[in-house]
């Protein structure tokens, strides 16, 4: 008998105890998808995941995305190393967004794991975007349900984000695979391909202007509803320990790296597991 539990988290997600990621049974992994489809986020505290353990339990839930962008693990290149150095200023993430929307097939959603954590801060700030949605008055939404957005990587990624590249001291950025890559539109809200339910699919990061407005006509409203979606309510501020995993969907929140620990290191696994398109 499992004695699997799931707590809700105020702002965004639930936590999942009384599991070993290691050794999932059946019964266990249908009740973990269930709460993935419901909550966008699922903390699981206490694991010891081995780099193994870690790519096993990601393909029980799909393809591994192998990352253009990030560092590869040097013996598991489905692993992408989330890293800041402690010379480094800028970190990985350190914004609000959600990954790969850039992608035709925007990626499902990556499961992290903690394995160097700095003494203070570092904590992952969530944001719930099924709620986000909720929040906004009939009207807007009605206006929302009837744009899509293009998105793109080329600035962040690509020769023209050469700044960031730079920034991080190369430890990201791709610029011949970022520079070809063609920019995907996608549905502002879009139907939760797990849920059903509408999640607010923009982001300040890779979201670059509404199809058919110019960045200039989108600006004003993609600036209201990146001011609106991180409301207190919206968010859950999470803070890693040692044996701690987050795993969210990109469909279903916005994440965002807090870069508060400078001269410390801080060294993440990421798995990130392919999607597909959104209506
Ligand atoms: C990211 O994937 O954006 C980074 C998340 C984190 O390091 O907490």
């Amino acid at each position: 008998m499992s004695s699997l539990t799931i707590n809700t988290l105020q702002g965004c997600g639930a936590e999942v105890s009384g599991v070993d990621l290691r050794q999932v049974t059946e019964n266990e992994f249908e009740q973990i998808q269930q709460a993935f489809s419901e909550h966008g986020l699922l903390i699981f505290l206490g694991q010891e995941l081995s780099e193994l353990d870690h790519i096993h339990f990601a393909e029980k839930w799909g393809k591994i995305n192998v990352n253009r962008f990030f560092t590869a693990h040097e013996n598991h290149p489905q692993i992408a190393m989330v890293t800041k150095e402690p010379e480094q200023d800028v970190n990985i993430g350190g914004g609000w967004h959600t990954d790969h929307s850039y992608d035709f097939e925007p990626a499902l959603g990556s499961i992290l794991v903690a394995k160097e954590l700095p003494a203070t801060g570092g904590d992952t700030w969530f944001c719930n975007m099924y709620k986000a949605y909720d929040g906004l008055s009939d009207g807007l939404k009605q206006t929302l349900l009837g744009l899509r957005a293009v998105h793109s990587a080329r600035h962040v990624f690509g020769s023209a984000g050469a700044d960031y590249d730079k920034a991080t001291s190369g430890r990201i950025g791709n610029s011949d695979a970022a520079d070809v890559l063609a920019d995907p539109v996608h549905p502002v809200v879009v139907k939760h391909p797990l849920s059903g339910k509408l999640s607010l699919y923009v982001n300040s990061a890779f979201t670059l202007r509404f199809e058919g407005w110019t960045a200039e006509e989108s600006a004003p409203l993609l600036a209201y509803l990146y001011e609106q979606a991180p409301r207190e309510e919206n968010v859950t501020k999470f803070k890693w320990q040692p044996g701690s995993v987050a795993f969210w969907d990109n469909r279903a929140t916005w994440h965002y790296a807090l870069n508060d620990y400078q001269g410390q290191r801080r060294e993440m696994h990421r798995i990130t597991i392919e999607g597909c398109a959104l209506g």
